[in-house]
């Protein structure tokens, strides 16, 4: 089992409750702003969690689809469903790299540093395969990854956190060119570990597999990639 399908259970939702549907909204908001879509398009979040995103897209009209591992954060999304009526928005649990017949799309996104969770590149450059085989001809692709610049200058070795009356260690180290995070909550420890790429080394990625780049920004006010840069935002198509 990876650690991927472990960690991303009630105790990731506990750690990241400040991940909240307001940043999701102004989030999309850029995405939208700039891509200037229609509102009828079908929108494919990648790896969707609790669907913070795709019921933002939904939210604004698109027709959304959101796929994601984790049973839990699955149910989750389907339950915040519950709560908005005349929404096109379904999430199922799936495996990104095999997916069922889910047809193509106008826009896929993958948001929150929702890439690089092998260590072995290939693997993870096949997510740029997926998503060239499931964009529409003029389908446009945006992926929302972490900037390895931020990480190292950022990285907090150790912290101690009080999350809903439990401690909680969470050490962070380079390896490999990963950054790995241990997170230890009482009696269960669980780890993140996240392969470091350089925007250069991305885009070799998605040029291999037929997606052009179109603009890479720092950030959601739309600030350009910079090399001492927060994060690296890609937005991309096929022609
Ligand atoms: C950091 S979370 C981000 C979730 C969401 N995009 C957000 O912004 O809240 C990464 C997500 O990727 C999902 N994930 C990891 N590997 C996956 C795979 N192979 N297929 C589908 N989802 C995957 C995890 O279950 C987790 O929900």
């Amino acid at each position: 089992m990876m650690w991927f399908n472990k960690w991303f259970n009630e105790d990731y939702l506990k750690l990241y409750a400040h991940r909240s549907d307001e940043e999701a909204a102004e989030q999309v908001k850029f995405i939208t702003d700039t891509l200037g879509l229609q509102r009828t398009e079908r929108v494919l979040d990648l790896a969707c969690g609790t669907g913070r995103h795709s019921l933002a897209f939904a939210l604004s009209g698109y027709s959304v689809l959101g796929v994601d591992l984790s049973p839990t954060l699955i149910e989750e999304a389907r339950r915040r469903l519950h709560d908005h009526e005349g929404i096109s928005a379904s999430f199922y649990v799936a495996d990104m790299f095999n997916l069922p017949q889910i047809g193509s799309f106008d826009l896929i996104v993958n948001l929150f540093t929702s890439f690089g969770y092998f260590a072995d590149n290939e693997k993870n450059e096949e997510m740029f395969q997926v998503v060239k085989d499931h964009l529409k001809p003029e389908g446009q692709f945006f992926l929302d990854y972490l900037h390895p610049f931020n990480v190292k200058q950022t990285l907090v070795k150790e912290e101690v956190l009080e999350v809903e009356g439990e401690r909680v260690v969470v050490t962070r180290s380079l390896e490999k060119d990963c950054v790995v995070k241990i997170i230890q909550f009482p009696g269960r420890t669980y780890k993140e570990s996240v392969k470091l790429y350089e925007r250069e080394q991305i885009e070799q990625m998605m040029h291999r597999h037929g997606l052009i780049i179109n603009n890479v920004w720092n950030d959601y006010q739309g600030n350009p990639w910079k090399i001492n840069g927060d994060r690296q935002l890609f937005l991309c198509s096929l022609k």
